[in-house]
């Protein structure tokens, strides 16, 4: 699923989440672990202001663990309650429970001073697109409970779900715009499949994955597709089409078609779990 963000569609998106985000106490908020800073939207700390808040690194099962485990310290280093999570296994919902119980003391403090006893904490799930919103609330909910479109600034009546005595959680997520103006955030939301490949060629974006990963991961590339990674990224991409049987009429290399598969391959964690951006590093966009 991808989705072409217009400047009304942002607006709508951002009225809806200033409307959703008064109602709560904790933002839970999903983040691609593959991409965690370029799968945020900056806004939602200002947006999120007074709220207790937690990061979910979901998709960890294809992200590197080492980089999940650095992610994580990096999250918390800022302040935020962190879980790395499949957000498909309904086995990782005790941790997140736990989790929100910790990022939510100071509340539960605030109102026990105040004598408010026994107020269940109100909670939303916040996140770009395709990040996984609807998966964790139908695992965390344990039903089908998150069957909202994904078209920002649809807003139904707003539903509480009851998750026990404590947590209450909203039914519709917070839709929050990408920020792909900057083009390193772009590509790298290309290379995961939440934005339409035509904002880049798929040649390309396949070229520009290469890249990254002979110098990030090497070796990972010659293990699924036996290529020699060396030379230009595009000589790899039409060597992984002719060892991949991709040809056109002449025996010619397609590259479209090898690029298209290595980006499925990468997509589906076929080449192995791998992030794209490191904390700190030259590769991070940092906040
Ligand atoms: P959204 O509401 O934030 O837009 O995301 P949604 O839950 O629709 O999830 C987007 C895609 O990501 C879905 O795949 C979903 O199965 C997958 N997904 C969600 N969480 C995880 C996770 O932790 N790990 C992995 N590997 N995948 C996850 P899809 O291909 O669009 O649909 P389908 O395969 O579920 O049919």
């Amino acid at each position: 699923m991808n989705f072409q963000w217009y400047p009304g569609h942002m607006t709508k998106a951002r009225r809806a989440m200033e409307e959703s985000i008064k109602l709560v106490d904790l933002v839970i908020e999903l983040v691609d672990a593959r991409i965690p800073v370029s799968s945020r939207n900056p806004d939602i700390d200002s947006l999120g202001r007074n709220k207790a808040r937690m990061i979910l690194l979901n998709k960890a099962d294809l992200a590197d663990e080492k980089m999940n485990a650095a992610w994580e310290a990096y999250f918390r280093a800022k302040g935020y309650e962190v879980v790395r999570l499949d957000a498909r296994q309904k086995s990782g919902m005790k941790t997140v429970q736990a989790a929100i119980e910790t990022a939510c003391r100071e509340k539960r403090e605030r109102d026990r001073r105040r004598g408010i006893l026994n107020r269940p904490v109100r909670a939303m799930v916040a996140g770009i697109p395709n990040v996984g919103k609807s998966t964790f609330i139908n695992s965390f909910a344990g039903r089908a409970a998150a069957k909202t479109g994904n078209k920002p600034g649809v807003t139904k009546g707003n539903q509480w779900i009851k998750l026990n005595k404590n947590v209450e959680l909203l039914d519709t997520p917070g839709i929050l715009w990408p920020k792909f103006e900057d083009q390193q955030v772009g590509l790298r939301l290309a290379w995961i499949g939440s934005i339409k490949d035509d904002i880049l060629q798929g040649e390309e974006l396949a070229a520009e994955l290469i890249g990254y990963l002979r110098e990030e991961y090497p070796g990972i590339l010659n293990a699924r597709y036996q290529v020699e990674e060396s030379g230009e990224n595009f000589e790899i991409l039409e060597e992984v089409a002719r060892n991949r049987a991709c040809v056109k009429k002449g025996n010619e290399p397609d590259c479209s078609r090898a690029a298209a598969m290595l980006l499925e391959d990468f997509r589906g964690g076929r080449l192995g779990r791998i992030t794209l951006e490191k904390p700190g590093g030259d590769n991070a966009h940092e906040q």
